[in-house]
């Protein structure tokens, strides 16, 4: 059984509407770390060597979070900022990440036909998350298509519980291998895999 790693990172919590459905449960699945960045860290203030020995423990990486400007919410960037040291994740000796799976679980406002070059977004989900594929690269991890919730504003509940389903079916999938990771390859999202959008 693969061990999952799940850094979840949402600044403004108590206001959630998709991403509290998504993490219910996650606390207590076999095999899942959910690790809550903002409740771990409210000053920001990351114990580097803490999560260095948490990331070691695990197999499986993922990012969990809203997409804020493009991107993750700042404690996130924070996170690689400190923790991703050369030497241990990169580098001469840095070899901490090699052959983990790396993969961001997101919820955007934006719906999914907003994020193509004509569309309001005017970039694919994939191409504004390049600094995180390359940085997974760098680091040695496979990197593995996201599961990504769009429309966060007009979606209904039922359809958040469908991919909640989904989530749920990702990380037992990955923590009992039974995903095969070729067949993830060609596929733009996770989301694929389970044919949703
Ligand atoms: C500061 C901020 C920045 C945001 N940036 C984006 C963005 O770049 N693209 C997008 O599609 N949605 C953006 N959103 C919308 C959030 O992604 C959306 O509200 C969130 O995923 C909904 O999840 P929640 O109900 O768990 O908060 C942003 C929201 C905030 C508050």
């Amino acid at each position: 059984m693969k061990k999952i790693l799940i850094l979840f990172a949402h600044p403004a919590f108590q206001k959630s509407r998709i991403n509290k459905i998504l993490i219910r449960g996650l606390q207590n699945m076999e095999g899942v770390t959910f690790h809550d960045l903002y409740q771990a860290y409210p000053e920001m203030d990351i114990e580097v060597k803490v999560e260095q020995k948490l990331v070691e423990e695990h197999d499986i990486l993922i990012f969990h979070h809203p997409f804020y400007w493009y991107s993750s919410p700042a404690i996130l960037k924070e996170w690689q900022d400190l923790v991703l040291q050369h030497g241990w994740a990169y580098g001469s000796g840095g070899n901490a990440l090699k052959d983990k799976l790396f993969l961001q679980i997101l919820t955007t406002g934006g719906e999914l036909k907003a994020y193509c070059q004509k569309g309001y977004n005017r970039f694919t989900i994939r191409q504004l998350l390049t600094p995180f594929e390359q940085t997974s690269n760098l680091c040695q991890m496979i990197y593995l298509p996201p599961l990504v919730v769009h429309g966060t504003f007009s979606i209904s509940k039922e359809v958040v519980m469908l991919y909640k389903k989904h989530y749920l079916e990702l990380l037992e999938g990955l923590r009992d291998e039974k995903i095969n990771l070729a067949d993830l390859e060609s596929k733009e999202y996770f989301n694929e895999y389970f044919n949703v959008n």
